[in-house]
């Protein structure tokens, strides 16, 4: 048997390629399908099968796309709500090729419908060899059990489903879907990629916890912000299968303009932080490239369902970006700005600027006394003000801005400075404000607020501060 696990950097998912007798089914697979065709060839593989464990509401499944490049049969859960062509497989079942068993087991919490695909290899012995858990057991973790559903029934169904899996035995491997960095768990989540059951159950505080609702309250209490996209990628997994992917190509400033004022286009701007702050488009999204969370920052600024256009320092990234773009739904990628920021301020075309102060500088400003036309927001989630807030500040999420959650006429004739954890959000939250029509913004960069007391500022319980 082989096994083979590929990782999405980009979004911190985990599938896998399991293969046995010349045949191989891939569990849920990313939207980028090239490394399991690759893999196949490599190893002489016919792709026949695509096992899904859930209806995924973070990434887009390459359900679709693997089934058009291959005849791969689509197997989802029963009670998922796919509606594309598919096998329905559901408690009990048993998928065989060559020397592969694998046993579905039914593992409600994260979704109703979720499922675990246990891997049986006859060539070396009888029994579970390892778990492809999907959104249920993690490495240092368990799922989130509140994207999809009320987590008062999402939890206790999760408790008894981690259960099931504790009882495979203590030697079997976990092959989880996500991995740290995913917005499908929380903190707690490891960067490792793999465990196995006996290691979970010892380094796992969570999983000894035997009463349901002490295990939910514990585990939502670690959660983040519920993002504003995944409605659109549960769809878009349910829905009829999907193949194509952007081809982005050079688009001049006349078409770039022409696509913002007829068609509503956003503009993704991708340059570095200090360029963006210098000037920008008004009204981009703010997604400085790095190598991860480029789809779901992205997907934070930009309705799904409108064209986009991307500005980037170098052209040759405009593939690699519709394809992690395309992976949380956002399919029309138009092209590049064709000279790039340079060509728009050639044009004459309006520039906005973001001022940025980093965090020391941020810190001087706080211990001489904030000034009284300044408000600081921290954008970071409501599980992380716990650890400490600037006194004075309005909380509100970055999740919230990006909802419509929070009422920006507040802040008008105000400055505002932005504050999260790294930076990384309050320049997001900046982007979405200037939208909003917030003007004189302030972008604390370089750090944030649980930097602050190594810079001389106590922070205080978020209790005695104003939520926002
Ligand atoms: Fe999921």
């Amino acid at each position: 048997m082989l096994v083979r696990q590929v990782i999405n950097e980009d979004l911190g998912c985990a599938s896998y390629l399991v293969a046995c007798g010349g045949e191989a089914a891939v569990i849920d697979p990313q939207y980028e399908i090239e490394p399991y065709l690759e893999l196949a060839a490599l190893h002489g593989l016919r792709i026949t099968r695509v096992l899904e464990t859930h209806d995924h509401a973070d990434h887009v499944s390459g359900h679709g796309r693997l089934a058009d490049a291959t005849g791969a049969t689509i197997h989802a859960p029963a009670g998922s709500g796919a509606t594309y062509p598919h096998e329905t497989v559901a408690d009990g079942d048993v998928i065989a090729f060559g020397n592969a068993r694998i046993h579905v087991l039914a593992t409600p919490g994260h979704r109703p419908e979720h499922v675990a695909y246990g891997i049986e290899d006859l060539g070396r012995g009888e029994g579970i060899a390892a778990i492809a858990s999907g959104d249920s057991l993690l490495v240092g973790d368990v799922a989130r059990p509140d994207l999809a559903v009320d987590p008062g029934e999402g939890g206790p169904a999760l408790h008894d489903s981690i259960a099931r899996l504790l009882d495979l035995g203590d030697h079997v491997e976990v092959l989880p879907g996500h991995i740290g960095g995913s917005l499908c768990g929380s903190d707690r989540m490891s960067g490792r990629t793999t465990s196995t059951i006996g290691y979970e159950r010892r380094m796992q505080p969570l999983l000894s916890v035997t009463d349901p609702s002490t295990f939910t309250d514990e585990l939502l209490e670690g959660l983040k912000a519920r993002p504003p996209h995944v409605d659109h990628v549960v769809a878009r997994n349910r829905g009829a299968l999907h193949a194509h992917v952007a081809t982005p190509v050079p688009l001049s400033i006349d078409d770039v303009v022409g696509l913002i004022r007829s068609d509503g286009a956003a503009i993704v701007d991708l340059r570095d932080e200090d360029a963006q702050h210098d000037a920008h488009i008004p009204g981009s999204a703010s997604v400085p490239m790095t190598e991860t969370g480029i789809g779901t920052r992205t997907s934070t600024q930009v309705d799904p369902r409108r064209p986009v256009v991307l500005l980037l320092d170098d052209a040759a990234d405009a593939e690699r970006v519709a394809m992690r773009l395309g992976s949380v739904g956002i399919d029309d990628v138009r092209g590049w700005i064709d000279g790039g920021f340079a060509a728009w301020r050639e044009a004459g075309l309006p520039v906005a600027r973001t001022r940025s102060m980093h965090v020391s500088e941020f810190a001087q400003l706080v211990r001489d006394g904030i000034p009284d036309d300044l408000v600081v927001v921290d954008v970071r989630d409501p599980s992380e003000w716990r650890q400490g807030v600037l006194g004075g500040s309005q909380l509100t999420s970055l999740a919230s801005i990006a909802a419509g959650g929070f009422d920006a006429s507040e802040l008008a004739g105000r400055r505002v400075a932005l504050i999260c954890l790294s930076g990384s959000r309050a320049g997001q939250a900046a982007a979405l404000l200037e939208r909003a029509g917030v003007t004189g913004m302030l972008h604390v960069a370089g750090g944030g607020v649980l930097d602050l007391p190594g810079l001389g500022v106590a922070l205080a319980e978020p209790a005695a501060v104003a939520r926002a």
